[in-house]
């Protein structure tokens, strides 16, 4: 028996786990699948579960479906608990990506003041869940989280939910993976990565045609112009970086360094879209309504075509995968949010880092990174501080942690403006933020 419980079941995302889950279905056999939702989500959860009810049946396999508010009743005997919730909704969102951007500086959900925010309204909820699922899932379970910013939750849960069998999962360098794949022309599965640092905040350092390292001939793409873009995501512009930057760091930045590297030009597109109010939680509303109205379609029966303008979209091929290669201990490499025990010997043993890892029935063994290219290791350890303080404030409700976290990111630009960012942000969530 196999019981997969997604918390946050109400997700426009979850037609693609049920896609992920039916096309596995040979080798990996979930017997129940429980979608779990709260009272403010339970319209969603109803055609979600509606839709993938069509989409089970049609594809004619074995997997039990349940829908619950209920989320200790679900838990019960689970073997895998993945978590894919918004604490605050969009509503929460447009505000994160909105008041950053009316104080001069960046809002975005998971990186900056948004990114921080998202962090201390989710994190306690978090760990409401790991103590849940400590009471009532199965001794082995596993917690595989998607919920932003995924790098801070799963080192949050390390490090203060005396619970280590979590994993934190982005689609990001599995995007990039497949971008690299069309650019050389090959199968994805052919490919590895080596990848540095921490969630959406990480450069690929290496990457392995059949075993053969060809950095070098990517590099060499975008320095002679053969490749007019590093890959990107439908929810992050299109930007060019500078010959100069690619060549001199010998790396490729994943593509939420745009807000760090050009933030000029990050803030002044960001700015637009404020005027127009259309930031991206504004657009995601109005793609979200129109999924949606698609979903209650009685007569759909597969995953729509429109979840492809989304973010996260793609993100249930790692979501999947990871289950079935702990499942089957396929020891296949994955790249994963996961304890960095000794592996990249700049960042602390204890933190939790996005990197290529062996995925085992023991879980993701991450593979030896050895030492930070040092051109790269001053921004990856300024990150990686942010996110600890944060995950600390997070859990203690200490608000002076939280403020200064803020100034030491790079996307605030003076102590005064993390002040009254704060203060005001504070305000507008504080209806989430119970540790302080
Ligand atoms: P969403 O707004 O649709 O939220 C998903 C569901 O969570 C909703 O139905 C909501 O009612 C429910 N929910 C909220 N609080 C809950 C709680 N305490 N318990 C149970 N359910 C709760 O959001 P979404 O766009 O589907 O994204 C969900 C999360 O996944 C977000 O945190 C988002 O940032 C993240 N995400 C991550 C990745 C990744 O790469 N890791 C990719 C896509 C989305
Ligand atoms: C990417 C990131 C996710 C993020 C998503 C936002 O996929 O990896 O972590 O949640 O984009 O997409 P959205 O459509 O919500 O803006
Ligand atoms: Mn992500």
């Amino acid at each position: 028996d196999l019981k997969v419980v997604v918390i946050g079941g109400g997700s426009s995302y979850t037609p693609e786990l049920i896609e992920g889950f039916i096309n596995r279905y040979d080798e990996l056999k979930i017997t129940e699948l429980h979608l779990v939702d709260i009272e403010s989500g339970k319209d969603k959860l109803k055609t979600i579960y509606n839709l993938s009810k069509r989409m089970i049946e049609k594809a004619n396999v074995g997997i039990k479906l349940f829908q619950t508010l209920d989320r200790q009743e679900a838990l019960k005997d689970a073997d895998f608990v993945l978590t894919q919730i918004r604490v605050g909704g969009l509503d929460a969102r447009v505000l994160d990506e909105r008041i950053p951007l009316s104080h001069g500086i960046i809002g975005q959900e998971t990186n900056g003041a948004g990114g921080m925010f998202k962090a201390l309204r989710t994190i306690p909820v978090v760990l409401d869940i790991v103590e849940d699922i400590k009471k009532y899932a199965k001794k082995d379970a596993w917690l595989i989280n998607f919920t932003n910013p995924a790098g801070m939750v799963t080192e949050a849960v390390n490090r203060y939910g005396d619970f280590d069998r979590a994993v934190g999962l982005c689609n990001v360098p599995v995007n990039m993976k497949n971008q690299f794949a069309e650019i050389f022309k090959v199968e994805p599965d052919t490919i590895e990565l080596d990848i540095v640092g921490v969630n959406h905040h990480f450069f690929v350092t290496d990457i392995f045609l059949e075993g053969k390292s060809s950095i070098d001939e990517l590099l060499d793409m975008y320095v002679s112009g053969e490749l007019q873009n590093t890959p990107t995501m439908k929810n992050i512009e299109s930007l060019q970086w500078s010959k100069s930057l690619i060549k001199s760091l010998e790396a490729i930045p994943n593509p939420y360094l745009n807000y760090y590297f050009m933030t000029k030009e990050q803030l002044q597109s960001e700015r637009d879209q404020y005027e127009e109010n259309n930031v991206r939680a504004e657009e995601v509303k109005k793609i979200e309504k129109e999924l949606f109205e698609e979903y209650a379609d009685p007569d759909l029966d597969v995953k729509p075509k429109a979840l492809e303008e989304r973010g996260g979209a793609y993100y249930s091929d790692a979501a999947c995968s990871l289950v079935d290669s702990i499942v089957n201990n396929r020891r296949d490499i994955q790249y994963v949010n996961t304890l960095n025990k000794g592996t990249v010997t700049d960042f602390p043993y204890e933190s939790v880092i996005e990197g290529a890892a062996i995925i085992t029935n023991d879980g993701p063994k991450p593979l030896n990174y050895g030492k930070i290219p040092y051109k790269l290791n001053g921004t990856l350890q300024t990150i990686k501080t942010f996110e600890r303080m944060v995950c600390e404030a997070a859990v203690t409700g200490d608000k002076d942690l939280a403020i200064a976290a803020l100034t030491l990111n790079p996307l605030v630009d003076s102590d005064t403006v993390a002040n009254s960012v704060f203060k005001e942000m504070f305000e507008a969530h504080k209806d989430y933020l119970p540790q302080f």
